[in-house]
């Protein structure tokens, strides 16, 4: 079967008054079809980038990209807002809900340019929020009278609602607490086991082993699991050899400290890395 997801060779070089930001690359990644995955990184590593070009809402400047096996580089605008409406779904951290409108209203959203009549869109509606565990007393409220995880919980009814193959979420737990994060990554577990597949971005470890795998991307490229365990090793290595180093050559304080005056220590480098403040 074809995955899922085939990105090669992915550059994505913004273009702004201040010059080029190449903030993909050289992309490449293979999703299988039904699999979870987690993409984490740190702020600016380019997560969001891949994540738009992945939802086919921007386009990489070089490479190529297999969505479901089409060539979605080479489609027309329209084209692509067909795919998206038809086999995508998006959840985001901020929920993104029109919050004055009915829950009910707020995942019909996406059917609004589908050929179904109303009661055949309330009724997806009605199914999308039931899947999510949403007991119905919620449907007819205002989706500002909702708690975070139950807005959550709205929003990816919304990213189900149009029956999509794959669903892309990012950050959807950033502004949750863990009890309520761990409700909203079952959801998604439950989605997978109907067979969807799930692309989630996080900073967060514990929010991404629920996924079945876990690649992370630094300075627009991506490592696996693995090298990334080895990366993070190799610098804690490095960080322990230069503390012995200060501290058993007397005299040297000096110039270690004017070569590199504000040099982060290792758990304020890895907090760096992973994206999160330092303790
Ligand atoms: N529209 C844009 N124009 C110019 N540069 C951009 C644009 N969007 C992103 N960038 C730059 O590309 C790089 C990657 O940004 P991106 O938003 O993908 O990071 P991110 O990993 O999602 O970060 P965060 O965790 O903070 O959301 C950053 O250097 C950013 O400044
Ligand atoms: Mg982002």
């Amino acid at each position: 079967m074809t995955p899922a997801i085939d990105i090669r060779g992915a550059w994505r070089i913004y273009e702004t008054a201040a010059g080029y930001t190449p903030a993909l690359r050289g992309v490449s990644l293979t999703v299988a079809r039904g699999e979870f995955l987690a993409i984490m990184g740190p702020s600016g590593s380019g997560k969001s980038t891949l994540m738009n070009i992945l939802g086919c809402l921007d386009r990489p400047t070089a490479g190529t990209y297999l969505l479901e096996g089409i060539d979605v580089t080479e489609l027309s605008e329209d084209d692509l807002a067909h795919v998206r409406a038809s086999r995508l779904g998006f959840v985001f951290q901020s929920f993104n809900l029109l919050p004055r409108a009915t829950v009910l209203r707020n995942v019909m959203l996406p059917l609004v340019y589908s050929d179904l009549p109303p009661r055949d869109r309330e009724l997806a509606a009605w199914r999308a929020l039931r899947s999510v565990g949403l007991p119905e007393e919620h449907y007819l409220h205002r989706s500002n009278e909702l708690s975070g995880g139950q807005m959550q919980r709205v929003a990816i009814a919304r990213a189900l609602v149009n029956d999509p193959a794959i669903i892309f979420a990012d950050e959807p737990t950033g502004n949750l607490d863990t009890a309520t994060g761990e409700m909203v990554m079952r959801t998604f577990r439950r989605m997978q086991a109907r067979g969807k597949t799930i692309v989630l971005i996080t900073h967060d470890a514990d929010v991404a082993a629920w996924a079945d795998r876990t690649v992370h991307i630094r300075d627009g490229k991506l490592f696996s699991d693995e090298e990334e365990r080895r990366y993070l090793a190799d610098l804690a290595t490095r960080d322990a050899a230069a503390a012995t180093e200060n501290d058993g050559a007397p005299g040297s304080a000096n110039e270690t400290t004017s070569l590199s005056p504000a040099a982060p220590g290792p758990s304020a480098r890895r907090a760096l890395l992973l994206g999160v403040p330092a303790l």
